[in-house]
């Protein structure tokens, strides 16, 4: 657990609220990728009685091209999948990002304090831009630097995400460092990744070097928060593993990306941790085990799949509740924009 820990950055940033921010791009439907690294601990924080701030980034999801329906269902699907996995609006803040205009107000500020050599260096867009990389959108590009006017538009302190957003915190943390020395103020907190627990990354059931991702193409490679019973159990059956049965101590995974992945994905959602679940598992073989974490998941995912598809039969009622969140959002972020605006030497004389 992260906070008792005292780190400079924490003693740093005791002038700042603790303040929770995630976001998830509604790029497609939510894989259990997604709620493990992701909306699991999302609740647990909101639990924890933090503020926390969840947001669908459609401005992100349009980095690459979505069809306006698709967008929209996929937008009132994620928010029905925070709410099925345990967000309560009421205590949380949920919204979608286009509803608060001060993050592009911000994103903006920021692409002009985050530097070429920054953004030439993200993993992330290297891997989204391929071979493609003249000819994608100049916002695949800057994503970055929106998502980090996501966070500091709250002051957001923590930022609970799977390790494959790590790069990108290191960023905010750049970006929110060089804007105080540049302005000379102490105006944005550095940022706490919170990347904690036995699945922060969870791989394709099809490769185990790769991760479980919404675009993939494969849709074996993962499991949906919306797949039945039977998908997930004939999805877990033929995911890729070893002929070797389970080993005798966690060590024994190092070198088997499938079945750690497998076991990892068991320890997550049992809440056990890796140790336990190769204690209770050792030496069985895969014929075992793959049923086994299929009654799991379905026993975990079923319940949210279910609530999912009653709250998606009223799609007015779950607007309502995104409109809801971004006043509470905007209230929060529009007075720090507008000191951003101070700060930077923009005159704002219709105020
Ligand atoms: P995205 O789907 O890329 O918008 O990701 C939304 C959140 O889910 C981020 O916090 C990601 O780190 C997390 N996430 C996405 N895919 C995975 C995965 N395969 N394993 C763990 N976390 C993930
Ligand atoms: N980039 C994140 C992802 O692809 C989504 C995201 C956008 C985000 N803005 C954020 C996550 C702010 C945390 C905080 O997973």
């Amino acid at each position: 657990m992260s906070e008792p820990v005292q780190t400079p950055q924490a003693i740093a940033n005791a002038a700042f609220k603790p303040r929770i921010f995630s976001g998830i791009q509604p790029s497609g439907g939510l894989t259990l990728g997604n709620y493990l690294g992701a909306l699991k601990r999302f609740v647990q924080k909101q639990d924890e009685g933090i503020q926390t701030i969840y947001c669908l980034v459609d401005m992100h999801a349009i980095t690459t091209w979505q069809d306006p329906a698709k967008l929209r269902h996929a937008t009132r699907e994620g928010a029905a999948a925070f709410i099925a996995a345990g967000i309560d609006p009421a205590r949380s803040i949920l919204f979608n990002q286009s509803q608060v205009s001060a993050h592009v107000e911000l994103g903006w500020i920021f692409n002009c304090v985050a530097r070429m050599g920054w953004m030439s260096r993200m993993t992330q867009f290297k891997d989204k831009a391929g071979k493609n990389s003249e000819n994608v959108s100049l916002g695949l590009y800057a994503y970055p630097a929106l998502m980090a006017a996501d966070i500091l538009a709250y002051h957001a302190t923590m930022v609970p995400v799977g390790d494959d957003q790590k790069q990108h915190l290191e960023l905010t943390r750049d970006i929110a460092i060089k804007f105080n020395n540049d302005y000379g103020v102490d105006f944005f907190p550095v940022v706490e990744p919170l990347i904690e627990g036995a699945a922060t990354r969870v791989m394709s059931l099809r490769d185990g070097t790769k991760k479980m991702s919404k675009s993939d193409p494969s849709d074996q490679s993962r499991i949906n928060l919306t797949d039945d019973a039977d998908v997930i159990a004939a999805k877990f059956r033929k995911a890729k593993t070893d002929p070797e049965p389970l080993p005798e101590t966690a060590f024994g995974l190092k070198d088997r990306p499938e079945a750690r992945n497998l076991v990892n994905i068991y320890a997550a959602l049992a809440d056990q941790s890796v140790d336990q679940v190769i204690a209770d598992y050792a030496g069985k073989q895969f014929g075992t085990f793959k049923p086994a974490l299929a009654d799991l998941a379905v026993s975990k995912l079923g319940p949210i799949a279910a609530e999912m598809n009653r709250l998606m039969q009223d799609p007015g009622e779950i607007d309502r509740i995104l409109g809801a969140g971004a006043d509470r959002a905007e209230a929060i972020a529009r007075p720090i924009v507008d000191q951003v605006y101070d700060i930077t030497g923009m005159i704002r004389s219709r105020r």
